[in-house]
């Protein structure tokens, strides 16, 4: 399987919500590669975020490629909605409580979007190995989703291993995202690991140099 280039996906998590257009141009002029939105619904996760309404507002503003993470509960109610907003690639947990993983992928694939698959620190990858027709994307936490700026999670390393090799088993081209605790050190952890996608919020956003914090998780 041939090594993918190192993708970016800031967090606007850590931006500044009362700037979210200004912070998505800033992350595009530094050379992001696509822009990660954490949805939070306050039950799946103990913290609150925006919808689909701010993300079809956002998609105006830039061409780069944006990368929704749900963090909710029921996401077969709201993928219409993220779909119709613009959403590039749609991010499902595989422990919400979605009725049906498989038609909602499905469903996402039919949209002509990317369909992605994450899991938490304490699920294993085993899981996602019966999705992996369905899915371009494994999002493998590296912190307790909810919130940003949180210690990454050494223990998580090793499901990064497991899910480029279960994909190599398959030969699939399914991307390895990792979220959560992203910096210049742990960057090099994950992507020697098999990680292909880093989403960083704050590690980018409260750089002093935005273009030299992107560039520093490229290498
Ligand atoms: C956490 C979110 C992450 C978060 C990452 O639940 O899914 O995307 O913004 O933030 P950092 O990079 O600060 O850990
Ligand atoms: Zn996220």
């Amino acid at each position: 399987m041939k090594k993918k280039d190192i993708l970016v996906a800031p967090s606007i998590l850590s931006a500044d919500f009362a700037n979210l257009e200004r912070d998505i141009k800033k992350i595009e002029h530094a050379g992001a590669d696509w822009v990660h939105v954490d949805v939070m619904d306050g039950k799946f996760v103990p913290n609150l975020t925006i919808g689909a309404p701010v993300v079809k507002s956002l998609r105006k503003v830039s061409k780069l490629v944006y990368d929704v993470h749900l963090m909710i509960h029921n996401p077969e109610d709201f993928i219409d909605a993220f779909i119709k907003a613009g959403s590039d690639i749609i991010t499902l947990h595989y422990e919400s409580d979605c009725k049906n993983l498989n038609d909602t992928l499905e469903y996402i694939k039919k949209a002509g979007i990317k369909a992605g698959l994450s899991i938490k620190p304490k699920t294993p990858v085993s899981v996602i190995a019966e999705y992996l027709d369905l899915i371009d994307l494994i999002l493998i936490m590296t912190v307790e989703p909810g919130f940003g700026g949180q210690k990454f999670m050494t223990s998580c390393v090793p499901k990064i291993t497991e899910s480029f090799e279960l994909i190599k088993q398959h030969n699939k081209n399914i991307d390895i995202e990792v979220d959560g605790g992203i910096n210049t050190e742990t960057a090099k952890i994950v992507v020697n690991a098999g990680a292909n996608v880093l989403v960083a919020g704050s590690y980018v956003y409260n750089a002093t140099n935005i273009k030299e914090a992107i560039d520093s998780l490229k290498f």
